[in-house]
């Protein structure tokens, strides 16, 4: 097993599928009334936060409750880095208190891989900057394969914001580590050249999504993350939609076995519609569902459990 997941690429198909399918066991323990294993007592899990979230915090948290380890939650605010403290001296901090693993969200790419050079433990990134974010990743793959049955040759669009995705990077390496064939779909503004000729041999590129949509498993949504935009990449909000949102008559051009997928936040009525998010071909409460499972499976797996 690997010691670290910062990037999506730290995984072949042997240990991906290893972490789907501890996670679909992970999964059958939270029908159950009691949802607590002993797996990781007396472990110690740390989640280093520099960046807002609630779902993927929460989900982390209830990773590591649900497997009977000590969490330690961090996050930036009302700590000493707003006093200017650096990630590494606040890795020696954690460092000196025995933690295991590492859960490290930041604003900046790689701090994960600069954190595993101070810390003894696992570190697992919970999204660096516009780099990755592994373990939607993971997710994601987990909830196509239990709604599809398999990922090998899944056809997936990814649609919208490229650019500043980190769960658009992160999937697609893994997608294609697990065969699926993937295609980002995007205003050219928002999939530059440069993305194309790095994930060429791995993902398909359209700018037009009505063409693109017939021909798809799956469509993933992502947020239009206007906090990381300095240029307008787009005329207006309603034009964005107009071309690239999905709405209920855009849905239909889907196949009938077609899954709608979406990370979180949402922005409804710009890049997803209400009924869109809302409709029983929509997994994305269940991907925050599935998303403990997966986290619990990375943890155990992580710190050493078979
Ligand atoms: C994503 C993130 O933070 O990268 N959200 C998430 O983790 N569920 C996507 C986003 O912010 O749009």
């Amino acid at each position: 097993m690997i010691k670290h997941l910062r990037s999506a690429a730290d995984l072949d198909a042997a240990t991906a599928t290893l972490i789907l399918d501890t996670a679909a066991e992970m999964a059958a323990l939270s029908g159950r009334e009691v949802k607590k294993l002993p797996a990781l007592r007396g472990r110690t899990v740390v989640n280093l936060f520099y960046e807002d979230s609630t779902r993927t915090r929460i989900s982390f948290e209830a990773a590591a409750k649900r497997l009977s380890a000590d969490v330690i939650n961090f996050s930036a605010k009302g700590s000493s880095v707003s006093k200017g403290e650096s990630l590494k001296d606040t890795a020696l901090t954690l460092q000196a208190m025995g933690a295991d693993a590492v859960v490290i969200r930041h604003s900046a790419s790689g701090a994960p891989h600069r954190l595993s050079n101070w810390v003894d433990g696992s570190v697992v990134n919970a999204g660096d900057g516009t780099h990755e974010h592994p373990t939607q990743a993971l997710l994601d793959a987990y909830t196509m394969r239990s709604r599809l049955g398999r990922l090998d040759g899944l056809k997936v669009a990814v649609v919208g914001d490229v650019l500043h995705s980190r769960v658009a990077r992160s999937n697609v390496l893994l997608l294609s580590t697990l065969g699926a064939e993937v295609t980002l779909v995007g205003p050219p503004t928002l999939i530059p050249v440069d993305i194309v000729a790095a994930l060429s041999k791995t993902a398909r590129v359209s700018y037009d999504l009505d063409s693109v949509l017939p021909d798809s498993d799956v469509v993933m949504m992502l947020r239009v993350q206007t906090e990381r935009m300095q240029d307008s990449y787009f005329p207006s909000a309603r034009e964005y939609s107009r071309r690239y949102g999905l709405d209920v008559t855009r849905m239909r051009k889907l196949p009938e076995h077609a899954i709608v997928m979406h990370p979180g936040p949402m922005n409804r009525g710009m890049e997803i519609a209400p009924e869109v998010a809302d409709s029983p071909r929509s997994t994305i409460v269940e991907q925050v569902a599935n998303g403990v499972s997966v986290r619990m499976a990375v943890l155990y797996l992580l710190l050493g459990g078979k």
